[in-house]
Formats: structure tokens, sequence, C-alpha cells
């Protein structure tokens, strides 16, 4: 059975939908012969985007919750995307979403899920989810914001805190140890902060995902989120 993963955070900009593309490539390409779904409740469909594929969205996660069919766009080798056409989720979506989602875990071996908080569908993506992870800036709303979702989410779900878009101030580097304290005492794994970079925001315009790519510049990058993707892949005790 897949293992069902949602990249979580209130906040938007964060990297939410980038961080999930790069973890949803790296398992691919790690797990070969695994196949890997990313599946969104927010109808920006930014993955495709960053990911580079142009195809039309005419069918999407709600065809597949209440008719049992649907497109399913391939995004990579082993690596599949199923948009979102409207962030509308009525009842009966929310009643049958876990019954498709059980039928998609036949199917892959991880589902991560770009998550943005609507109507509370994110509450019913977290309750779904065997593992939570929370990319994040390092500011000071970020201390907060955390400590507030460790209280709303079963907390032996959370496996990683990702900082993100980091640019090495003083504050940034103050908050990142306020968190490290936090964490202390729990099994959630506190990332390397992934730096804002130029190399980063040069290969998102070319839809192409950290793996892609032979820059030096890249493997800081490669090696943090290979870190995170480990924790994802680590098998539970
Ligand atoms: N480490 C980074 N360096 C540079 N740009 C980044 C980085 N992480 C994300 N971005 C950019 O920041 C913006 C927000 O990222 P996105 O994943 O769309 O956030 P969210 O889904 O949380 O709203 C996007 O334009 C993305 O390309
Ligand atoms: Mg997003």
């Amino acid at each position: 059975m897949g293992k069902v993963i949602t990249i979580k955070n209130n906040k938007g900009g964060v990297g939410k939908s980038w961080l999930t593309l790069q973890l949803a490539h790296i398992i691919a390409l790690i797990l070969e012969d695994k196949k890997v779904l990313i599946l969104t409740s927010d109808s920006q469909n930014n993955i495709l985007l960053y990911a580079n594929i142009s195809v039309p969205v005419v069918s999407g996660l709600e065809d597949h919750v209440l008719k049992g069919d649907g497109d399913i766009i391939s995004l990579r080798e082993n690596l599949y995307y199923i948009p979102l056409i409207k962030n509308n989720f009525t009842k009966k979506f929310r009643e049958k979403l876990r019954v498709t989602i059980d039928e998609f875990k036949k199917e892959y071996d991880y589902i991560l899920i770009d998550s943005v908080p609507v109507l509370n569908i994110d509450q019913d993506f977290v309750e779904l989810s065997d593992k939570v992870v929370i990319p994040t800036f390092l500011d000071a709303a970020t201390t907060e914001g955390i400590t507030k979702l460790m209280g709303e989410i079963d907390i032996n779900k959370i496996a990683a805190i990702v900082p993100n878009r980091y640019t090495k101030t003083k504050v940034e580097q103050e908050w990142y140890d306020d968190i490290a304290k936090i964490v202390d005492g729990t099994d959630i794994y506190l990332s390397e902060p992934i730096k804002q970079s130029a190399v980063i925001t040069e290969l998102i315009q070319k839809g192409k995902t950290i793996l892609e790519t032979q820059s030096k510049k890249a493997v800081e990058f490669q090696d943090i989120i290979g870190e995170v993707a480990g924790v994802i892949l680590r098998e539970e005790k």
C-alpha cells in the first residue's frame, strides 16, 4: 500500500508546490520501479508550471473522486500528477475522497499532496496522510505557525520541517535555533535551510527540477532535499 505525504504550511510562497515536485522527483528516481503521484488542493496547478508540462487541464481530482475516472498527467518517468479544476470541495467530494485515495494507494507507492489551506480540505488530506512535511520561512510568524501546526496535527505525523528561501540573515539564524529547540526531543527532522537561490530561480524558469542540472551550485540543494526524501522513505519501527 502506498504512503501519503502532505506538504503543508498555512502560508503561501514558502515553497510548498516547488518542494513537493522536488521531493516527488527524487523519490521517483531513487525507487526506480515504484510509482509516485502528486495531488493538490490548489487549482493553480503550479506543479505543471514547475515541471514544464503544458497540457490542457480538462479533468482533475474532482472527476476521480466523483466519477471514478479522470486525467493523470505524466510529469517524468514514474512520476504522475492529477490536477485540480476548482477549489470547490463539496460535501460529497469530501465524503468520497478517502475511497479514491485508497484506490490510488494500490497503484502508487508514494502520494505527495501539494496543499493550500482551503475550506478545511487540508484537514482531510492531513487525516489521510501518513506523514506531513512543513516547508517554512525563517521569520517572526514562523515559530508561532509551527507551534500552532504542531498543536493541530498529530505530532507523530510531522516528519520534517524544511526552512526555505533562506537569505542568511542573523534574524533567520535565530529563528532556526528556536525551531531547533522546539523540535528537540521529538522525531521531527529539521533540515538545513534551503537558500533563496538564483540557481533555483533559473531552474524553475526552465521548468527543471533540482536533479536536472549539472551545476555544482545545485549539489547543496540536492543534498538537503535528498535528506528529507530519506526521512519520507524511512520505514516506521
Ligand atoms: N529556494 C528557493 N529559491 C528561489 N526561489 C524559490 C525557492 N523556493 C521557492 N521559490 C519560488 O518561490 C515562489 C513560491 O514558491 P511555491 O512553491 O509556489 O510556494 P507555495 O506553494 O508555498 O505558495 C515560486 O515562484 C518559486 O519558484
Ligand atoms: Mg503552491
